[in-house]
């Protein structure tokens, strides 16, 4: 074993670790080297500090469901994604994303009820006239075409403005400040700005719901503060976290995916194939486990000593579960390189883990089976109209994504 998998002062590796150049699809190798050889060890973020790097799929499920593990952002030596992220944290009231039980299950029942399972598949006729209306307008339009501001962007965003009561119209505004808010290029006030933009936006809409309800998620935000039950501010923050994550991670995953799969096309020719629901949701799975857009890891805090993987984490110790590392662990998945739509991936961890798992993973599910199995089967001869290293990836997100996706057919 290097020295640099140690852990030893001065020569920890930084993270995020730089993906390899030629497959950017790929966990960076760094990382994969953890997962073999030191599954829990420190790494150096941004501010110089020293979170552990959990790597192993086992040890993620463990600590992930582990009570003594805490996601408040504001207990000293949480490991910050950015110094924004932390800026802004410390303005930020209870969330579903920075408090733990009992508070955090009080909260996530406040929103939870339009991302179940029941209701989200009464949302997929409409998600496939969506999907089917942009391919529509795709293919009426100029050739090549951008497959995100044709179909990435727009599917996700139509689905969680409507859910939500947002108006679509909007678009530009949120999608900016949501991606001004997490970058890591952003500077601290560049973030602190947005998310305050946005923060104000969301109050303004709630506001109206108040006295003009409809049958959308605001709208019962709105109701749950008139009966006293939040506060406008948890409220509007809520409804910021659940619109950034509603509409940039699917947004990402369906050109990621695309592209991936037109450079394997016998995977691609699975999807353009079949009429089977089964292998369509499998397919999604594999393409979940992947591409593993989250990037840059879940973040928590040690609030107790808890010893794992041959380490002890200290109380106060930031703790760092890189998803894509789980994901790629072959003791979970043999040949984790190869994308294999056939394979049993359902127990990957792209949505997380534990009591934070994906909010939306059943919403994101519904839209990736919907666009997977209609893309390809309307245009089968769908192929890149550029060169695979001219498409420039983005990693400066929490999930990383394409700037563009030029396609023809
Ligand atoms: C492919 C799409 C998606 C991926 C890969 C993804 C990934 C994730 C991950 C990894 C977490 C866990 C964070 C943690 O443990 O700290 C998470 C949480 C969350 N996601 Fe998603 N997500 C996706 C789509 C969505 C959608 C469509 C929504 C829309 C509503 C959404 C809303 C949320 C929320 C609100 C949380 C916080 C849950 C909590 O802390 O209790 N996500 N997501």
């Amino acid at each position: 074993m290097t020295d640099t998998l140690t852990g030893t002062a001065g020569s920890v590796p930084g993270y995020p670790m730089t993906r390899d150049a030629g497959c950017p699809f790929h966990p960076p190798a760094t990382v994969r080297q953890l997962t073999a050889e030191a599954p829990v060890s420190k790494v150096r973020i941004w501010d110089g500090s020293l979170p552990w790097l959990v790597t192993r799929h086992a040890d993620q499920r463990t600590l992930l469901t582990d009570p003594r593990i805490s996601i408040d952002e504001n207990l000293p030596g949480f490991p910050h994604m950015t110094r924004g992220r932390a800026e802004v944290a410390k303005v930020t009231p209870p969330l579903i994303t920075n408090t733990d039980a009992p508070e955090h299950t009080r909260l996530r029942r406040m929103v939870n009820v339009p991302f179940t399972v029941k209701k989200v598949e009464a949302l997929r006729p409409a998600i496939q006239q969506i999907t089917d209306d942009l391919i529509d307008t795709m293919l009426a339009g100029p050739k090549p075409a951008d497959l995100v501001t044709a179909l990435g962007l727009p599917v996700p965003t139509l689905v969680i403005s409507e859910l939500m009561g947002v108006p679509y119209e909007d678009n530009e505004f949120f999608h900016h400040n949501s991606s001004v808010a997490l970058s890591h290029g952003s500077s601290a006030r560049q973030a602190q700005e947005a998310s305050t933009a946005l923060v104000g936006y969301l109050d303004g809409l709630i506001e109206r719901k108040m006295t003009a309800p409809a049958d959308d998620m605001l709208s019962e935000l709105a109701a749950r503060i008139k009966a006293g039950e939040m506060t406008r501010a948890e409220a509007a923050t809520m409804g910021v976290a659940v619109l950034i994550a509603g509409h940039e991670t699917s947004a990402s995953m369906i050109p990621l995916g695309t592209l991936a799969l037109l450079q394997h096309p016998d995977q691609l020719a699975v999807l353009r194939d079949t009429d089977d629901p089964k292998v369509v949701a499998a397919a999604v799975e594999e393409l979940l486990r992947y591409l593993t857009i989250v990037h840059t890891g879940v973040r928590r805090i040690a609030r107790e000593d808890i010893e794992i993987g041959g380490q002890v984490i200290r109380a106060g110790d930031g703790i760092i579960f890189d998803l894509s590392a789980a994901n790629w662990d072959a003791e979970m998945f043999p040949e984790p390189e190869r994308l294999d739509l056939g394979r049993s991936a359902r127990l990957h961890q792209a949505f997380g883990y534990g009591p934070h798992q994906c909010l939306g993973q059943s919403l994101a599910r519904v839209e990736l089976q919907v666009v997977y199995s209609t893309l390809y089967r309307r245009v089968p001869t769908l192929r890149l109209a550029a060169p695979i290293d001219e498409i420039e990836f983005a990693f400066e997100g929490i999930a990383y994504s394409l700037r563009s996706l030029p396609v023809t057919w």
